[in-house]
C-alpha cells in the first residue's frame, strides 16, 4: 500500500545544510539538496571520482510497477551541470567523471573536463518508451571525462588524466536492468555490476567516490563492495534511508569477503 506522501505526490524538502543519515569508516549518506554550498562542503576536498546520475530534465514518471512520485528536481528548471560544476571543484586533479543522461558538450566547460567519451549501457531488454515508435529504448549514454580543474590551486592544469583506465575497454557495457527480475525500488536505479565497472576503472582501493544525486545508492553500494569510500547525497528521504540500508548491507558483504 502507498503512504499518505506517495499519494500526494509529495517529496518533503530536506533541511538547510542536509542532515547526515549515515556514517561509517567509508561511507556518509546525507539526506539534502546538492545544490546547496552548505552541503557542497561537506565533501572532502580532493576526492577521487564523480560519478553520477541527475536528473534527466524530462519530467521522467514512471509507469511501470509502483506507482512512484515524479523525480525531484527533473522538472527541466535546474541547470544540472552547472550545479555539477561545483561538486567538480573538489575533485583531485586529474581525476575522472561519468555523468548519465549528459553529453560530453553539455558537461566539458562547466566541468573543465578535458576530451571526453561516450559509454552506452546496454541494458539488454527494450523498455516500453513511446509505443507508437517502431525503435524502443534499449540504451542509455554515460559521459566520461577527466578533471582539468586542479582544486588546490583554483586554477586549470594543462595535463590528461594521470590515472587513465588500465586496461582499455569497448565503450559499450552490456548489465541487465534491475527491474528486469521485476523487483523496482526507484525509478532509475542503475544496476550495481554496471557501476562497479566504472568505479573498477578509474579508482583504486580505498578512494573516494561521490554521487550527489544517489537515488537507491547504487554507486555507493559499488563502491562500497569494490573496497572504495563513498559520500552520498540524495534530496528524497525515502530514498536516502533505502541508500543507508543498502550501504550497510553493502558494508556486511564487504567485511565477510575481507574475513574470509
Ligand atoms: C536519476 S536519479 C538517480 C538514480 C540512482 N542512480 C540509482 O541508482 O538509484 C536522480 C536522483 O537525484 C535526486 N535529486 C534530485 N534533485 C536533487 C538535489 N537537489 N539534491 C540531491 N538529490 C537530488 C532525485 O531524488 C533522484 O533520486
Amino acid at each position: 500500500m502507498s503512504s499518505p506522501a506517495d499519494q500526494l505526490d509529495l517529496v518533503v524538502a530536506p533541511p538547510l545544510g542536509g542532515q547526515v543519515l549515515y556514517q561509517s569508516d567509508r561511507a556518509t549518506v546525507i539526506w539534502g539538496d546538492c545544490r546547496q554550498p552548505e552541503v557542497i562542503a561537506q565533501v572532502p576536498l580532493d576526492y577521487d571520482l564523480l560519478c553520477t546520475d541527475p536528473p534527466y530534465g524530462v519530467s521522467y514518471k514512471s509507469s511501470y510497477g509502483r506507482n512512484f512520485a515524479a523525480i525531484e528536481g527533473d522538472d527541466g528548471t535546474v541547470d544540472w551541470p552547472a550545479v555539477l560544476s561545483q561538486w567538480a571543484r573538489r575533485l583531485r586533479a586529474s581525476r575522472h567523471v561519468y555523468v548519465f543522461g549528459y553529453t560530453g558538450a553539455q558537461l566539458a566547460e562547466p566541468l573543465c573536463l578535458g576530451p571526453t567519451a561516450e559509454i552506452i549501457w546496454d541494458k539488454a531488454i527494450t523498455g516500453m518508451g513511446d509505443l507508437a515508435q517502431p525503435w524502443g529504448p534499449a540504451h542509455e549514454a554515460i559521459t566520461f571525462g577527466v578533471s582539468t580543474l586542479n582544486p588546490r590551486h583554483g586554477g586549470k592544469i594543462a595535463r590528461k588524466g594521470a590515472l587513465a583506465a588500465r586496461m582499455r575497454q569497448g565503450s559499450v557495457i552490456r548489465v541487465l536492468r534491475p527491474n528486469a527480475g521485476g523487483v523496482r525500488r526507484h525509478p532509475t536505479e542503475k544496476p550495481v555490476p554496471l557501476m562497479a565497472q566504472l568505479i573498477e576503472s578509474s579508482t583504486v582501493r580505498r578512494d573516494l567516490v561521490v554521487d550527489p544525486c544517489a537515488g537507491s545508492g547504487s554507486t555507493g553500494v559499488a563502491a562500497i563492495l569494490e573496497g572504495r569510500h563513498t559520500f552520498l547525497v540524495e534530496y528524497d528521504r525515502s530514498y536516502a534511508e533505502l541508500a543507508v540500508e543498502r550501504i550497510k548491507a553493502a558494508e556486511k558483504i564487504a567485511d565477510r569477503i575481507a574475513a574470509a
